[in-house]
């Protein structure tokens, strides 16, 4: 097993020098945390997900500053063995560099060691900003959500050679700006495996192909805890939703037939307070009891 991850260690973590493949996933709350650290996962991020797969909107434009700082809080609670990312939601780094660093940094004071944030060349003064405010910063390029409306839909990125292109020199600019890993999502596989030769710091893909430096899921689409379709690039190890509804569906059916709780499942009452409480008993047993 590899030694536990910082940022230090990661930024030079290559396949191509022989390193073992970066294993990522997001994690929203403290049981979430608590297994994706028992499972020896090397990044947990607080995702923007959480909007979709938590809080039940239909994208990641949703969620606020607060909802991050409150889902990193109760991650780091957990006090995971791993490296705790947390991702600055829309809006929190889009205005300007100093209203960014404010925002990074109120991830990190609930317990992100270091921050992600969405896009390529037009982000480089706030990453440089967030970077000189001692805070590492995660880059994200490719299919990123927080650009839904502008990419005219969750589509796959860099199909073509000028498209392709640009997204290479989106990602040079991001890892000279600073950024100690890049995340790549949603771009053809030789793609992925163009960023990843041209930089210096690891990929982490997530539909980018087998070829990046590590690989980054969904929790919720790991486990099948999700409910709707999930995109091509999951693979899911577990159908925790199913278990999940038969288990209830079991509990509800004993709830209702009686067969809950069962006396091993009750607290049991001493002698002279069943007494006391019972009347047919306290006649029995107890004349000067409770009425
Ligand atoms: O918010 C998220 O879950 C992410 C991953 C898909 C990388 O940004």
């Amino acid at each position: 097993m590899s030694p536990p991850v910082n940022v230090h260690s990661l930024r030079t973590r290559k396949r191509r020098d022989g390193a073992e493949p970066i294993v990522m996933v997001t994690a929203y709350d403290h049981p979430g945390a608590t297994i994706a650290s028992a499972a020896g996962v090397d990044i947990i991020l607080i995702g923007d997900s959480v909007a979709n797969t938590v809080l039940g909107y239909q994208d990641t434009l949703q969620v606020s500053v607060d909802d991050m700082v409150h889902h990193v809080a109760a991650v780091a609670r957990a006090r995971p063995d791993c490296l705790v990312v947390g991702d600055m939601p829309w809006m929190s780094y889009h205005l300007d560099p100093a209203d960014a660093v404010r925002n990074a940094a109120r991830l990190v004071r609930a317990g992100a060691q270091c921050v992600k944030l969405e896009g390529g060349r037009r982000r480089v003064p706030v990453i440089e900003a967030i970077v000189n405010a001692e805070i590492p910063v995660m880059g994200h390029i490719g299919l990123t959500p927080q650009s839904v409306h502008a990419m005219g839909g969750m589509r796959v990125q860099g199909r073509q050679l000028d498209a392709a292109s640009e997204l290479l020199a989106d990602a040079r600019a991001i890892e000279a700006a600073g950024c100690f890993a890049v995340v790549v999502e949603g771009v053809p596989d030789a793609l992925g495996r163009a960023v990843t030769a041209a930089l210096s710091v690891p990929t982490i893909g997530i539909g980018a192909g087998p070829d990046c430096d590590g690989q980054v899921l969904v929790f919720h689409d790991v486990l099948g805890l999700g409910t709707g379709r999930a995109p091509k690039f999951v693979r899911r190890y577990a159908n925790l939703a199913e278990d999940a509804v038969k288990a209830l569906a079991a509990f509800a059916a004993d709830v209702r037939s009686g067969a809950f709780p069962s006396v091993a499942e009750s607290y049991e009452a001493s002698e002279q307070l069943r007494a006391a409480l019972d009347p047919g008993r306290r006649a029995e047993k107890s004349p000067g009891a409770l009425e």
